[in-house]
Order: structure tokens, then sequence, then C-alpha cells
């Protein structure tokens, strides 16, 4: 691995909200899927991506992409004959190479950690591949990303293990479940760098 890879990996340990979310993205944009895919082996897209096409028979869900990045999983949804994907992003770099991918229906440059206006109650599905933990979205944020999400809708998460420890993420997503916000179905760990050894969590999640 590049001595250029292990610093990024570094500087995506040590981030903050907002503003330094955004540099590093854009930043980072144009060699993304390079690093990711070839250097580290990243699999979390796929995995998100057949985790629905397990749990759902239909195809023509409407699913919301937070934190969707250059598009790797509005990618893997399409392999799996998922296409009405919406993006959102606080990246406009990031943004710009998924819009070269020609994978979304609609890409949404905004702050999952302030309040977007998508709309109550419209989505089949969510899914946040990577960005939460870490100075990304916390599970605080959760019931405001739900809002969009309609009433046994599904919700799919992957999070570092090491972050999702730390923030105490099992936790939270628990009292969540308490509040009766959402039902919880799976919770597993799955290591998501083939090239590393770098264990993540799963969730799958259905709205109350
Ligand atoms: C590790 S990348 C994951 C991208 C994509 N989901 C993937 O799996 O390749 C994290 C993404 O979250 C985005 N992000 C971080 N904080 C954000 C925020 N507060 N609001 C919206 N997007 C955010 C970053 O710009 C970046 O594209």
């Amino acid at each position: 691995m590049s001595r250029c890879s292990k610093e990024i990996l570094k500087r995506v340990n040590h981030l903050g909200e907002g503003a330094s979310s955004r540099d590093l993205y854009d930043d980072w944009s144009q060699s993304y899927d390079a690093h990711l895919l070839d250097d580290f082996g990243y699999i979390s897209p796929q995995i998100a991506a057949q985790t629905l096409a397990d749990r759902s028979r239909q195809r023509d869900v409407d699913i919301i992409d937070y934190g969707c990045g250059t598009g790797l999983v509005g990618e893997e949804l399409g392999k799996q004959g998922f296409t009405n994907v919406d993006g959102v992003d606080i990246s406009a770099g990031m943004l710009g190479q998924a819009r070269e991918k020609g994978v979304y229906r609609n890409l949404i440059s905004g702050d999952l950690t302030a309040q977007i206006a998508l709309g109550d109650a419209i989505y089949d599905v969510a899914i946040c591949v990577g960005a939460m933990g870490a100075g990304h979205v916390g599970a605080r944020h959760v019931p405001q990303l739900l809002r969009p999400l309609k009433s046994g809708g599904l919700f799919i998460i992957t999070i570092n293990s090491m972050h999702f420890a730390a923030e105490g993420f099992e936790r939270a997503f628990r009292q969540l479940e308490d509040t009766g916000l959402w039902q919880i179905h799976t919770l597993q760990q799955f290591n998501y760098m083939t090239q590393l050894d770098r264990p993540g969590w799963l969730v799958l999640a259905e709205k109350r």
C-alpha cells in the first residue's frame, strides 16, 4: 500500500464534522476510488447492496444514499437492479465523481448533520455506507435521517468497528429501538477491506 493511501486513512480517522469533512473529501475525490478499490479492497458498497437485494424482492424501490461519495454504492445498487437512487453528500468533489458514473437519479449537496429538506416518508430504503462515526455523521443524527423514510422502510448502515465502539453506536442504536423509532434486524461484523484487517459493523433496521 502506498504512503499516500496510509496517510489518507489517518486523516479519515481524525476527521471533524462539517467543513473539515468537506475539505478532506474534496481533496480525495479524484483518487478515492483507486485508493479504496485497488489499494484497500473496499467491499462495504457491495455488502450493503447485497443486503438490500437479499431482503427486497422489488427493484423499483426509491432509495436515498446518505454520504454517497463518488457513487460506489449507487454503482453496486445498479448491478443488483436498483436504479431509483438519490444521493446526498457534503463534498462537491465527491458529488462530481458520482455524477460522472451516471447511476443516480438526483444528486443533492447537503450536510447530513444539519436539517436537509428532502421531504418526509418518501423513500423505501435509506443507505449510509462509511459516512457515520469519526467526525462524519453521528448516532444523534439518525432520527432526522429516518424522516425521509416511509414507515416499514429499511435503513442499511455500515460503520468502522473502532468508531462504532468508541462512540457508543450500539447503545445509541438500541436506545432508538427502545423509543420505537426503528427495529434492528441485523447487527453483525464483517471485514470491509479485503487488503487490510479493517472490521466494520453492518446494521439493517426497519423504520417503525
Ligand atoms: C468514506 S466516504 C463513503 C462514501 C461512499 N458511501 C462509499 O462507500 O464509498 C464518506 C462520505 O461521507 C461524506 N460526508 C461526511 N460528512 C458528511 C456530512 N456531514 N454530510 C454529508 N456527507 C458527509 C463525505 O463527503 C464522503 O463522501
